[in-house]
């Protein structure tokens, strides 16, 4: 398949476009490194440089013509998006409906479309499947909210076809090495611990060891990048087999502790990892565990690097360098 990567040289975006070109699809990545990186794109990746609210560069693009679109060019930090929803609403919202537009002129009929966990706000029953109210607690949350909503009405009025995957926390990196990219300023858990790792940062922030879990501190889904980039490569597939649309959470079903991964970086790296305990940050759930089960039935997909050990060591591989 011929597939556009929006976003492609970003941290998740990179191992995609990996995992698309092993798969043996052809792939050109459109990116416009504001927070991507050019060395992301693996050898045998198409680069444009270009940006999503630019619409006459991504028609120009999008006419080339596409067997499929993957889109991943969005913010992600869930805090600044409370105190930045403009930036957030418009490259989220208003980048997303410039693709939609963009690819109903071009006859490009499936998308493959980045969500988030954060859709589904404060839980009300673990594990989260899909039926689970959607209700976001952050502006991040609900620009994907607002984004997978667009997807369906495109789906009824333009017959588009899509595909939103519900990550959970995504960590880790190739596990040989070939996506290299650091994250810029990072704030979330793994990329943050590496760095005090690496001696980028002085210490790690807690937030919060009086939640009601195992430690007293935050329990999160983490699931490795390269079983979150395979099911983008299911995904596409199985659209160009069945016509249909589909929403499903992607997780590994565990629950990790902030503290279980630190005693696991200090473990693997033989690194002290300095941690203070601070409050909790504010729109933090104690523990956030996902239902695979959907992406097991519709897209044969299930998380196999995504254990405590790889995801750390796979990481610290890329941070040590
Ligand atoms: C958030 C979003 C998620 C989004 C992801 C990507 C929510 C509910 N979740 O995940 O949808 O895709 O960001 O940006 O909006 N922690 C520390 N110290 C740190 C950093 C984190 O203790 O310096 C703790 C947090 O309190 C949490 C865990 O580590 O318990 C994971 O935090 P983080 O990596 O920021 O991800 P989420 O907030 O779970």
């Amino acid at each position: 398949m011929k597939v556009l990567v929006i976003g492609g040289a970003g941290y998740i975006g990179g191992h995609v476009t990996l995992e698309l070109l092993e798969a043996g699809h052809e792939v050109t990545v459109y990116d416009n490194l504001s927070s991507g990186r050019r060395e992301n794109v693996y050898a045998g990746g198409r680069f444009v440089e270009g940006d999503i609210l630019d619409t006459e560069g991504l028609g120009a693009t999008m006419d080339e013509g596409w067997d499929g679109v993957v889109h991943l060019a969005a913010f992600k930090a869930a805090g600044a998006s409370m105190t930045a929803p403009e930036k957030y609403a418009r490259n989220n919202i208003t980048g997303t409906i410039n693709i939609l537009n963009a690819m109903c002129s071009a006859g490009i009929k499936r998308i493959v479309f980045s969500s988030t966990a954060a859709v589904y706000g404060e839980t009300e029953y673990l594990p989260v499947d899909e039926k689970h109210p959607t209700r976001p607690e952050n502006f991040y949350g609900f620009t994907k909210l607002e984004a997978e909503r667009l997807l369906s009405w495109y789906g009824r009025l333009k017959g588009l076809r899509y595909t939103a995957l519900r990550y959970f926390n995504a960590a880790g990196y190739d596990l040989r090495g070939r996506v290299s990219g650091l994250e810029r300023n990072p704030a979330n858990l793994l990329p943050v611990i590496m760095e005090v790792a690496a001696g980028m940062r002085e210490s790690l922030t807690i937030f919060g060891n009086d939640y009601p879990t195992k430690d007293g501190s935050g329990v999160r889904d983490y699931v490795h990048v390269t079983d979150l980039a395979s099911a983008h490569v299911a995904a596409l597939e199985r659209m160009a087999r069945l016509d249909e649309s589909l929403v499903v959470n992607l997780g590994s079903e565990a629950g990790l502790s902030v503290l279980e991964i630190v005693e696991a970086v200090r473990r693997i790296t033989g690194k002290a990892i300095p941690a203070k305990v601070e409050g909790r940050r504010a729109g933090d759930p104690a523990r956030l565990v996902a239902s695979s089960a959907l992406a097991a039935e519709k897209l044969g997909w299930k998380a196999v690097h995504s254990d405590v050990d790889t995801l750390v060591s796979s990481s610290w591989n890329v941070y040590k360098r």
